[in-house]
Formats: C-alpha cells, structure tokens, sequence
C-alpha cells in the first residue's frame, strides 16, 4: 500500500528491499526525545504566529507527552514502513489527536527537522562526554599530587632517557585532556544553530518565527542560510574529530598502562576488577581493558572518515545520503564514552610499585644529562663539548658494568680533570627531579602547584 504520509502521489507501496535500504527508524529511534522537543517548539511557535489554534496546540502538547510516554515505557511500536523516527512521531500523533495532529508539519520538511534534531542530539552527546572527560581529569589530578615525588624513568623512543616523577607523567595527560574538552566545547559553540524552519531547502512562506524556535531548543541563533542548514553535517564531523583526537590519547595512556603493568616493566599493578585471566595460562593478568581502549578509537577514526567519505561530493541541498550519518556518530559515541569509563576505573584502580621504578629509573645513565649539566654550570665547559665528555664517561661506567655515579672521581678525572667530588651530588635521581624547575618541568614542587591548580580549576567547572 501507499505511503500514509505521501500516498496522495503513489498508486503502489515499496518493494521490501526499497524499504530496507530505505528505512532509517531502527537506528534513528535514538533521535525521539530530541524529535518531540523540536515539535513542541516549532508548534508553540506555529501558535505563537497563529497558524495554530490554541486547542491545536494543546492537542499537539499533550498529543506528544502521551507518545513521549508510550516510548519511555516501551509501548511505541515502530514501524519499518514510516521510514524514520519523525514520521513514525508523526503519524502515530496524528492517529491520537486526529486533524491536529497533521497541521503539524506546516512550514517543516524533515529535512531541517532531522538537521535540528541531529545538532540537538550531538549537543548532548558533547556535554556528555565532556564531563566524562572532566572526571578523568579529577581522576588523573588526584593521584598524580598522591605522587608528585615518585620518580619513574623518563623514556624518548622508549629508552631511558631522564628521570622523571609519576605525577608528572599523570599530569601530561590532564593537559591533553583539557585540549580535548576545547575542541568539544568550540565544537559545540559552532554547533549552536537552529536549522528549523528552513524547511526542505528553500525556507517557507508562511510567517514564522525563527528566533524563538531557537530559544526554545536553546540554540544561539537561527541558522543563516537554509541550503547550507538543510544539507551540512559538519558539526558532525566536528564532533567526530574531537573524540577522534580524544580517544588517540585515551589510546596513548592506555598503551602505557599495557607497558607498564607487564613483568618486565612492572611500574603498576591492576587489580582483580581490571584484568583479565587466561584459559590456559594460569599465571596470566591480562590488561584487557587497556588493550581495549588502545583499540576503540580505530571506531571513532573510522566513523570520522566514513562521515567524511559520505559528505564528501554531495551536492545541495539535502541528500538521502546523510541519512548515513547518526550510526558512525552514535557508534563513536558509545565507544568513546565506554573508553572514558573505564579509563576513569583504571587509573583509579591502579597501584604504582614507587620501589620498582625508582629503580628502574636510576638505571640506563638516566642522569647522564644532569652530569653534562653540571660541566656547563660549574666548569663553564660549552656543552657540545661537556655532551662528549659525558659520553666518554658513560662509556668508562658501561664497560665496568656500573652506574656513573659508581665511577670514582679519579675515573672521571680522567675525562675532565676539572671534575671534583661535588659532581656526585647531582647524580642521583632525586638530585635530577628536584633540579627540573623550569616552567612546566618534572620538578615534585611544580608537580604539586600543577596538580593543585588543575583540582581547583575542575571543582568550578
Ligand atoms: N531519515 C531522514 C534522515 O535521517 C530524514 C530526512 C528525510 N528527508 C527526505 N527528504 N527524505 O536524513
């Protein structure tokens, strides 16, 4: 049979697979709270104009609350052969109210309809995410002030490199994190437009009121111009590109919690709530979560290109096409909200062995550099120059099978005969944090400013 909503020009229904490719309602059921808060505001405003009676309207409200209802408690039933969710609204409110109910949709087209309850539902998804992402934040702040003094190697290209504090390295995080909450938040101020009222792509000529639709959905605006609201999803992509950046740090820290809780490593252990066993292997923990994490975000990046490739060459105004753009946001949403949780549990969760990496990071010449230093400050040496004695040092102490700090003064003599005893102060892995006190260096004392800041900054955000 012909469609309930646009029969008057069909004599026959679609054929199954017309409808299958076609229909959108399985996943786009997501959209209905955002579907009947645009319908309130855009038949309040009808009202407001007078295209609607006030017993219209009241019919609408309540047409509405009754099928808000009936969704939230599992009653709706949705069908396949009213396509998508706007339809399925509408026509099961007209089926309640009757003539009011097909007024509705005077000066609307679903194409400015689903803009507005896309940008609608991606609005939340930010917020969401973005106190997720704030949590995190609390999370890594906490324990890194816990741990502002405990020294880990610092590693580039994963070799030891100088010694570092754990706090530190939480805190790197937290500052990324934040970059991730900017782009979120300049995501969401473009997003802030109401497409609504734009219609199919050419605008209307009834009288509406753009201005308060958009307050009402509580948009900055009205959007400017109705091709562009009614076809570009960029707000989508925007917002996909966010989480992709995101869930790439996710991804980076959870690397480093599979590096550092393995035996080798053994820099933290993760308890029973977030490890895995084996089914052969009794001695096994396994990170799965971690490893998890490190992997959703290849999701995310393939839902921002897959978006990317639907958009791409699309002519104005609105396509069917981008009827293919809520599964990859909703699905980049889920895996990034799923990533956050459990990295909040994670880094909660997870015991530093401070014995262990403190060993660790007075080990492979980690203060070869403070040695180097010390040259250039105490002897004047140029540092090209102090770099190359230092090397030869560390090349005397690799062949004895010792730290350079085991080296006697005479060793080093050898080297530079400037040196005296006061070079083994700065030697050890304490010595070399503490001397990092360079603006956002590794030093305990910026750590705990840094931590304490960031805590007082997120309890007001
Ligand atoms: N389900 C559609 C979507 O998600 C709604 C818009 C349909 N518009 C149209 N002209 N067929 O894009």
């Amino acid at each position: 049979t012909a469609n309930a909503q646009w029969g008057g020009r069909f004599a026959g229904g679609p054929s199954a697979i017309m409808q299958d490719i076609n229909a959108s309602i399985n996943f786009d059921k997501a959209l209905w709270r955002q579907d009947i808060a645009g319908s309130l505001a855009h038949a309040a405003m009808l009202a407001h104009v007078g295209i609607l009676s006030a017993d219209e309207l009241a019919a609408i409200r309540a047409g509405l609350a009754g099928i808000g209802a009936e969704i939230e408690a599992g009653r709706f039933t949705f069908s396949e052969e009213l396509e998508d969710i706007h339809m399925n609204i509408e026509a099961r409110l007209s089926e309640r109210i009757g003539e009011a109910g097909k007024r509705l949709h005077t000066a609307r087209s679903r194409n400015d309809q689903v803009a507005t309850d896309f940008r609608l539902w991606v609005r939340d998804a930010i917020d969401g995410i973005d106190a997720q992402a704030r949590a995190l934040m609390h999370a890594l702040a906490t324990r890194a002030l816990a741990h502002a003094d405990t020294v880990m190697p610092g590693f580039t290209h994963l070799q030891t490199a100088q010694p570092v504090t754990f706090g530190h390295h939480l805190m790197a995080y937290v500052e990324m994190l934040a970059r991730d909450r900017g782009r979120l938040a300049d995501a969401r101020r473009r997003l802030n437009e109401c497409p609504l009222g734009s219609a199919a792509l050419a605008g209307t000529s009834f009288p509406i009121d753009r201005r308060m639709t958009a307050d009402a959905l509580g948009f900055d605006r009205p959007t400017a111009n109705s091709l562009d609201a009614v076809s570009d999803r960029d707000f989508a992509l925007e917002y996909l590109a966010a989480l992709t950046i995101l869930g790439m740090h996710l991804s980076r820290l959870a690397e480093e919690i599979v590096i550092w809780c393995s035996a080798p490593f053994g820099f933290i252990r993760l308890s029973d709530a977030f490890t895995s066993g084996s089914s052969i292997m009794p001695q096994k923990r396994n990170p799965d979560a971690a490893e998890l994490v490190r992997a959703k975000v290849g999701r995310v990046a393939g839902s921002l290109v897959g978006l990317l490739t639907v958009m791409k060459g699309l002519p104005l105004a609105y396509a069917k096409d981008s009827q293919e753009d809520k599964e990859p946001v909703f699905d980049a949403t889920d895996a990034t909200a799923l990533s956050l949780a459990a990295m909040d549990g994670m880094i909660r969760d997870l015991t530093p062995d401070a014995g262990r990496m403190r060993a660790l990071a007075g080990s492979g010449f980690s203060t070869a550099t403070d040695l180097a230093d010390w040259l250039v400050r105490v002897l004047r040496v140029p540092f090209r120059t102090a770099h190359h004695v230092t090397g030869r040092i560390v090349s005397r102490a690799e062949a004895r099978g010792v730290d350079i700090a085991d080296l006697t003064l005479e060793e080093m003599q050898a080297e530079e005969p400037g040196i005296t005893a006061d070079v083994f102060s700065v030697l050890t892995v304490d010595a070399s944090i503490a001397s990092r006190t360079s603006e956002g260096g590794t030093a305990p004392v910026n750590v705990r400013a840094q931590a304490t800041a960031w805590l007082a900054r997120l309890e007001k955000d």
